[in-house]
């Protein structure tokens, strides 16, 4: 009987050759999507796309607006299923959201009536983590975001970039594998920006978690991945994945001088805004 199990065993992992890498973080694998708008217009949002990201890996994608970034963040959170194709977070294929992923927005998605520390404890609460500990956890992150002596306060108390900090914290609180991020910096005044692209990758640089970040700011990109993906207009295809080889650690402020940054940069902008292909109608 044994030998029959194993035997029956071998015969499933025969089969189940296409079981992704194990040590891929996350795959996108020929994911087309395709929405049906309430009367009834098709609109093809992705076509074809396959993205293998390794663990520990920081991936910016880029492309112009509607090209269907959000889709595939949405699909990798378990929000909405690629009308073909599959994707994969961790070595399982996602059905439904997951604790392996954290999501961050552009908005801030501070609940009001919560004080900060609340805000930051929430997903422990609803993990079910003793009130103690999801309090002293919320406070230590509370205290690496920058937000010392911010616990007690509520949302309408706090700056734009402070809430965002509190996103991020309540982000982090969650020990996600994988961070999801929407341009969780677009909404912030440029100074802002910066400062919180150089803590969140500082905070990920002492966590080797996987990052799959969504802008349109091609700075940013180059200034905070490992590599940067572009993505073309609606329906999205990939059109260029670019390695991104500065050192580690950076100083985000400061890269942007960098020579090498500069010529990472332009080949990215040329390959979202390039001249229009097949010339005259
Ligand atoms: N729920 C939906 N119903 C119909 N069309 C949608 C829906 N969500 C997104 N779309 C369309 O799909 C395309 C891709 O959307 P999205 O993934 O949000 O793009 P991006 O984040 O790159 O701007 C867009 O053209 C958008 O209008
Ligand atoms: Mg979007």
């Amino acid at each position: 009987m044994v030998g029959n199990r194993e035997a029956m065993d071998v015969r499933t992992d025969c089969k189940n050759q296409v079981r992704p890498r194990l040590d891929l973080s996350i795959k996108v694998d020929k994911v087309r999507h395709e929405y049906t708008s309430r009367n009834g217009e098709h609109v093809l949002a992705l076509d074809d796309v396959s993205i293998d990201i390794p663990s520990g890996q920081f991936v910016a994608i880029v492309g112009p607006s509607g090209c269907g970034k959000t889709s595939i963040l949405n699909m990798l959170a378990g929000l909405i299923m690629p009308s073909r194709g599959a994707v994969y977070v961790d070595g399982e294929m996602v059905n439904g959201t997951s604790r392996a992923v954290g999501y961050m927005f552009a908005r801030d998605g501070m609940l009001p009536w919560r004080t900060a520390q609340a805000n930051v404890a929430f997903g422990l609460e609803v993990r079910g983590v003793s009130r103690s500990d999801r309090l002293a956890r919320a406070d230590a992150l509370l205290e690496r975001v920058g937000l010392k002596g911010f616990e007690r306060a509520f949302r309408s108390q706090l700056s734009h970039g402070m809430r965002q900090r509190v996103a991020l914290a309540r982000t982090m609180a969650i020990d996600p594998k994988v961070f999801l991020l929407d341009e969780p910096f677009g909404a912030l005044d440029a100074q802002t920006r910066i400062v919180l692209q150089e803590e969140f990758v500082r905070l990920w640089e002492n966590t080797g978690k996987t990052v799959l970040l969504v802008t349109h700011d091609i700075s940013e990109a180059v200034a905070m991945a490992d590599r940067v993906i572009v993505l073309s207009a609606r329906p999205g295809r990939i059109k260029s994945d670019i390695t991104i080889d500065l050192p580690r650690p950076r100083d985000i402020e400061s890269i942007r001088f960098d020579e090498k940054f500069a010529r990472l940069a332009r080949r990215i902008w040329r390959d979202i805004g390039g001249r229009a292909e097949g010339g005259m109608a």
